[in-house]
């Protein structure tokens, strides 16, 4: 099986997550893609959406989906995303994409996060994957200074936008031994919108497309 057929796989395991007749949220990426398309055949049994990114809110439409404001919305029993790393607690790297602001608004709404991956996003320890902070774009080099001072080695994005105006630093070569802690110094900085980690508010369940099927792990 190649990785889109564990993508798919995965995208379509996660339908049965999802609860009839409620707002369901949706992320971004590749894997998230498979699974609109999948939600698409069960269009009916979901009320509407919220979308973290231009994209998938594009894709959704396209589908016949509505997709609501978040502001609009008091509740997400479910929200359903990919990542690019995640560890054996449930803690993410995410932000390839680019969307890592608005996941990580709708993973804090969301009453249950359901992860979405194919087994080579299962890693013993975060970092492999650079990490991306996405910063406004006048603190750029403050924050690039004070990654370097932390250990990482941040590189601009190049020719990148965020859905919200900003630009994206990438940093390589950080050791996270704990995963919580750097998410909350480096949300400290300055400048700093959103880092892409996902430790504080982390994975509820992962579903992990592998050639024998899907693994499913259930987190604190
Ligand atoms: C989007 O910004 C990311 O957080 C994605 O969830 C992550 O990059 C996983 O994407 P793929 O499913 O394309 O690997």
């Amino acid at each position: 099986m190649n990785q889109d057929q564990l993508k798919r796989e995965v995208a379509q395991a996660a339908l049965r997550q999802i609860p009839e007749g409620q707002i369901i949220g949706v992320g971004t990426g590749s894997t998230v893609n498979f699974f609109i398309d999948a939600l698409a055949d069960i269009r009916h049994r979901v009320r509407a959406t919220v979308s973290s990114s231009e994209r998938s809110t594009e894709r959704l439409r396209a589908h016949g989906f509505e997709v609501l404001d978040l502001n609009a919305v008091t509740s997400v029993p479910v929200y359903v995303d990919g990542a690019d790393e995640i560890d054996p607690a449930g803690a993410m790297i995410k932000g390839g994409g680019g969307a890592l602001t608005r996941e990580k608004i709708l993973a804090e709404v969301a009453e249950r996060f359901i992860c979405i991956v194919d087994a080579s996003k299962l890693v013993p320890r975060l970092g492999r994957f650079p990490l991306p902070v996405e910063v406004v774009p006048m603190a750029r080099e403050l924050v690039r200074r004070r990654l370097v001072a932390l250990g990482g080695a941040p590189r601009l994005r190049e020719g990148f936008v965020t859905d919200n105006g900003n630009q994206i630093l990438d940093v390589h070569g950080l050791d996270i031994d704990d995963p919580r802690a750097l998410e909350t110094r480096i949300n400290q900085i300055p400048g700093v919108v959103t880092v892409g980690l996902f430790a504080h508010r982390g994975a509820d369940r992962a579903l992990v497309g592998t050639p024998d099927g899907v693994d499913e792990r259930s987190f604190g």
